[in-house]
């Protein structure tokens, strides 16, 4: 046979797909140096690992192996080293301590960060480092949530209050379902929306805002997705074919249209000395000197990570106390009973958290018991972590599940 032949385009395709596909088995098989910690391994292992991501079970596959391996699950997703940490005392310990907390503190860069919230310039996925710290210190300042702050915030939950329990009644009252969800997305976007803009016109909570902002949350939230992201990373050329540009198309497109109202619509209008909501708070700071790095880039990072990060999580946590609490009608019994002796009808303020004891220790029962995030990567490791005879390399991810964040809370 003529040598040429075996050069054809697709026959080096062939060989190249051959290749991927042994380099990514070497990585699941090949023992990394050290002794990390236990995990699926092997033929097995990698099977149990590709059924979890096929059929979405990798929370419950994940407390599978914490049982079976203990405070650490280590393995490998093509090439990738994961480690979940599964006791709130190993998190404490690798993120808490000072031993290991230098170690463990960069969030890395991924997908989502690339298309949505300007690589990194954020405060999110990003490296530790001094300027991580000067950001959170403005996230502190800008947010507020103080003095005069916590009344105009009151302001704003209360009025949505009222709102949303007037939707509840008319729904009863029509005997139709309630859509908790949506009602409960709904008026977490205006919060969110008015804490940024400082409007609190009810007029101009016109519903382009909502469906706007509800456009962009949805789009992220299916580049969030862990087949998407794991095709994503891995397999670049993705992002221009099929569902998979659509899922990028639709992130840049909504991005453009939220950063409209966000940011744009009130550098637009932003006047120095006058603070409407957190937006101008931070365009203040642009001016200041030592805040040079402060770009645009760099507020609507601001703006859009705070939107996802108060969103999501709150979102999730209010849904997962309405579940618990119907699961467990004693519970809701006894809120309902402190509600009626501490506030009887007036809208709660903030400070009522401090004679609420019991409704405040289920609140964080519930932040313990149910994960509010999906399983995702968090934070990676700088270095190789030496732990208990065993190592953790450098660059593995950690997984961040129910029990991380409920030691953080
Ligand atoms: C129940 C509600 C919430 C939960 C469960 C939650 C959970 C978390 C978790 C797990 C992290 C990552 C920490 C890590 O690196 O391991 C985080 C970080 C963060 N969250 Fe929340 N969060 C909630 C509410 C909020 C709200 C309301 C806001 C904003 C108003 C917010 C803003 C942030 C920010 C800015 C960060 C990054 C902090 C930094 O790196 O300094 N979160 N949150």
């Amino acid at each position: 046979m003529d040598a040429c032949c075996l050069c054809t385009p697709w026959n080096l395709a062939v060989a190249a797909a051959v290749l991927c596909v042994l380099y990514v088995l070497s990585k699941q098989f090949v023992f990394r140096k050290g002794n990390p910690p236990p995990g699926p391994r092997g033929w097995k292992g990698f099977m149990e690992i590709l059924q979890a991501g096929r059929d979405d079970s990798l929370y419950e596959a994940a407390w599978g192996w914490a049982e079976k391996y203990g405070d650490m699950t280590f393995y490998t997703v093509l090439g990738q080293p994961i480690c979940i940490l599964n006791s709130a005392d190993i998190v404490r310990r690798l993120m808490g301590s000072d031993e290991y907390k230098l170690l463990t503190s960069d969030r890395d860069l991924n997908v989502v960060s690339e298309f949505a919230w300007y690589n990194g310039k954020e405060l999110f996925f990003t490296p530790y480092n001094s300027q991580t710290r000067q950001k959170r210190t403005l996230f502190h300042k800008m947010m507020g949530i103080y003095g005069e702050g916590v009344d105009k915030f009151e302001s704003v939950v209360g009025n949505e209050l009222d709102r949303i329990l007037e939707e509840m009644d008319t729904a009863r009252a029509t005997g139709q379902d309630i859509p908790i969800s949506q009602i409960l997305s709904r008026s977490l976007k205006i919060i969110l929306y008015v804490l940024v803009n400082g409007d609190i016109d009810p007029e101009k909570l016109s519903l382009d805002v909502v469906d706007t902002m509800d456009r962009y949350d949805n789009a992220v939230n299916r580049m969030l997705d862990m087949q998407t992201l794991t095709a994503l990373t891995f397999f670049p050329p993705l992002r221009k074919v099929g569902k998979y540009k659509k899922i990028c198309d639709d992130v840049t497109e909504s991005k453009i249209e939220a950063e409209k109202i966000m940011f744009e619509d009130l550098k637009s209008t932003y006047q120095e000395g006058k603070v409407r909501g957190i937006a101008d708070a931070i365009l203040h700071f642009q001016s200041q000197p030592g805040h040079e790095w402060l770009d645009d880039e760099n507020v609507k990072g601001f703006l859009t990570a705070t939107f996802f990060a108060a969103h999501m999580t709150t979102r999730a946590s209010l849904l997962n106390m309405v579940l618990t609490l119907t699961h467990h009608p004693e519970v809701a019994q006894r809120i309902q009973e402190e509600i009626e002796s501490v506030l009887g009808d007036r809208i709660p303020r903030v400070e009522d958290r401090l004679s609420m004891h019991y409704t405040e220790a289920v609140i964080l029962e519930n932040l313990r018991y149910v994960s509010q995030l999906a399983l995702s990567s968090l934070r990676s490791a700088r270095e190789d972590i030496h732990i208990d005879d065993q190592v953790i390399p450098k660059g593995t991810q950690d997984l961040e599940g129910r029990v991380q964040i409920s030691v953080l809370c």
